[in-house]
């Protein structure tokens, strides 16, 4: 499968979500041979759309000549878009934000009716595409923190979509917490095998996965330095 990694995190390579979306790749690998690349959208230079939907009239042309073009193309061969990124804001950070915002082109001004709301209808062809959001956050409560980037992410790939969050991230850049994130990333690689075998991961698993590896009062405290 050709895997497409958008690492949102500005630590690129050091971001503590990057461990997570790391362990399940290498589940993935478990089981089969995977084509991964990663952009780390930071790097990239990408204006802001400025939201003359000029690319949605013409067929796909952006009035910015930047790396976006490069970016679309490599989204569009690719089989999975997997969004890596940390919550800032109770959303995600500004870079991989307006990288989003410029895949404009690939729709047109068209809509459709899907269910109860309307969507743009393509002027491109990703129906092939899945579409995985890994986020990790600094707070031990998943509740009243990932919704907004969640449902965010549900709205914009409604279709084929699995969202993955896991709180007290910071976590897995800390070796003396390896007694908690060790088993942890074990069962991120459990659940990357069964999403490349079938396609989703079970309900249970999922729970497992999002909820936090300490007691919330106990992180708070090693955070605050009051233990
Ligand atoms: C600008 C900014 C905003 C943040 N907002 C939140 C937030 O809303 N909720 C939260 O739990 N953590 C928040 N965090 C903490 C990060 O999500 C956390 O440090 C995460 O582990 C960083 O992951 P990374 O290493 O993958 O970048 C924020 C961090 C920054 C720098």
């Amino acid at each position: 499968m050709k895997i497409l990694v958008l690492n949102g995190s500005p630590k690129k390579g050091k971001s503590d979500t990057m461990k997570i979306t790391n362990a399940f790749i290498s589940g993935m690998k478990e089981f089969a041979d995977q084509d991964v690349q990663i952009i780390n959208t930071i790097d990239k230079h990408i204006e802001y759309c400025t939201g003359c939907f000029s690319c949605m009239r013409n067929g796909g042309i952006c009035i910015h000549d930047d790396d976006m073009k490069e970016i679309l193309d490599r989204i569009l061969e690719s089989d999975l878009l997997l969004c890596s990124f940390p919550v800032y804001c109770y959303g995600m950070p500004a870079s991989l934000k307006a990288l989003i915002d410029r895949t404009l082109p690939l729709s047109s001004m068209a809509m459709q009716k899907v269910g109860d709301r309307y969507e743009h209808i393509g002027q491109a062809d990703f129906s092939k595409l899945r579409y995985l959001m890994i986020c990790g956050c600094g707070f031990p409560n998943s509740e009243y923190n990932f919704e907004p980037a969640a449902a965010q992410f549900r709205l914009l790939f409604a279709d084929n979509s699995t969202v993955v969050t896991i709180p007290e991230s910071p976590m897995f850049n800390a070796p003396e917490a390896a007694v908690v994130t060790v088993p942890r990333l074990e069962l991120v690689a459990k659940a990357g095998k069964q999403y490349a075998e079938t396609g989703s991961i079970e309900p249970e698993l999922l729970e497992q996965l999002c909820s936090p590896m300490i007691p919330e009062e106990q992180y708070a405290a090693i955070v605050n330095g009051t233990v």
